[in-house]
């Protein structure tokens, strides 16, 4: 009896999609049946490239005539709410990437619908399917570092504006860095700490170098500096139920001597960061520093995207759990908003 597949459709195809194809077609229990986007080109490009057979310029009508199992979402934010809801709405369960929505009370909207329509809804976080930060989860779940008290998170570039899709419209996105490459760190920071209910944010954003013309040396020149609305960089701070804390700075264009992509963690009996992966504890009086001796590498498992587009299609068809489910998107985008509404309210604000 042939193996059952599932019946893929993608909703914008664009960057990501790309991958999220790359990832699918090495797959022999998915089969890519359409994709929809409001511009031609990409889907040209990639129906040739992956075999995709049938693309439409309007979701709704590839939802009515395909009627996938599943629909990977990659639009700009602004639409992820609109869509993923129609998806789930039409029967598919669906993989929305980062971040869920651009406000949490989007994203609640989603959340409410997988659950009417009795569909799965998972979140696009990679980050968590990293060997490196597996290691430190454990280290924390086995009691190593004590009580957790302190993630600190840093995402940021030294100059690394994006100068395609619309990054730089906060109407089409929620925001700059903080929204679009914080998310990342922050998520795993979170899941490492065991996911803790956000209580309160404050924050800041500033904007001085995205909104003006400039010919600053860059890894992305000529980003549309016109429509640039969101920020250069934000910093903030999350304090949790259990009294941890997280410390956030991301930026698209920070004077740093290199970009940094890392978390650290602080706790009662010892610490940890994430690349270099380390664990600071005491042992038999002295103070260690360790790392595992070896720990799979892209080149061993494929890559962290596939890992999260495999536990995807195992949860959707096979009904395995979900490494990455809504509701953790959704606590996620509870300290993004939060950070965003103190900057501009200037206080902290209570997280719900
Ligand atoms: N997980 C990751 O590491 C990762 C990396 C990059 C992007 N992303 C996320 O993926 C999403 C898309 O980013 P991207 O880099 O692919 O952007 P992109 O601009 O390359 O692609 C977005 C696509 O959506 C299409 N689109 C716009 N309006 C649409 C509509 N009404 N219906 C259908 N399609 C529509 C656009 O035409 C475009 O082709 C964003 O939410 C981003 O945060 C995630």
């Amino acid at each position: 009896m042939a193996k059952k597949k599932l019946r893929v459709a993608f909703i914008g195809a664009g960057g990501i999609a790309g991958t999220h194809m790359r990832e699918y077609s090495k797959m022999d229990d998915v089969e890519m049946v359409a994709m929809a986007d409001i511009s031609t080109a990409g889907m040209e490009r990639l129906g040739d490239e992956y075999g995709i057979p049938d693309a439409f310029t309007d979701y709704k009508a590839m939802l009515r005539k395909i009627k996938p199992d599943a629909v990977s979402v990659c639009t700009p934010n602004g639409l992820h709410a609109e869509t993923s809801i129609a998806a789930l709405r039409a029967g598919a369960d669906v993989l929305v990437e980062k971040p869920l929505a651009m406000s949490a009370r989007e994203g609640q909207r989603m959340l409410d619908a997988a659950k009417k329509a009795n569909q799965k809804l998972v979140i696009g976080f990679q980050q968590r399917f990293d060997p490196k930060a597996q290691f430190v989860k454990n280290a924390v779940d086995s009691g190593r570092m004590g009580k957790v008290l302190y993630g600190r998170v840093q995402a940021l570039r030294r100059r690394g504006i994006p100068n395609w899709g619309v990054f730089g419209r906060k109407d089409l996105q929620g925001g700059g860095p903080l929204i679009d490459i914080g998310v990342h760190v922050l998520e795993v920071t979170h899941y490492v700490m065991g996911s803790p209910r956000p209580v309160a944010a404050s924050g800041n954003v500033y904007t001085y170098l995205g909104n003006k013309k400039s010919n600053v040396a860059c890894q992305w020149p000529n980003w549309d500096h016109k429509s640039y609305t969101v920020e250069d960089l934000a910093v903030g701070q999350i304090r949790f139920e259990n009294g941890a804390t997280i410390h956030i700075e991301s930026s698209f264009a920070a004077h740093i001597a290199k970009n940094i992509w890392n978390f650290q963690l602080m706790g009662e009996k010892g610490g940890a960061s994430w690349d270099p992966v380390q664990l600071y504890t005491d042992d038999n009086g002295y103070m260690i520093n360790s790392e595992p001796g070896w720990l799979p590498r892209n080149k061993d498992f494929g890559s962290i995207f596939g890992l999260k587009m495999r536990n995807f299609v195992d949860h959707s068809l096979h009904g395995k759990p979900t490494m990455a489910p809504a509701e953790h998107g959704l606590m996620v985008q509870k300290m993004l908003d939060g950070i965003y509404e103190s900057a501009e309210r200037g206080k902290e604000v209570a997280i719900r």
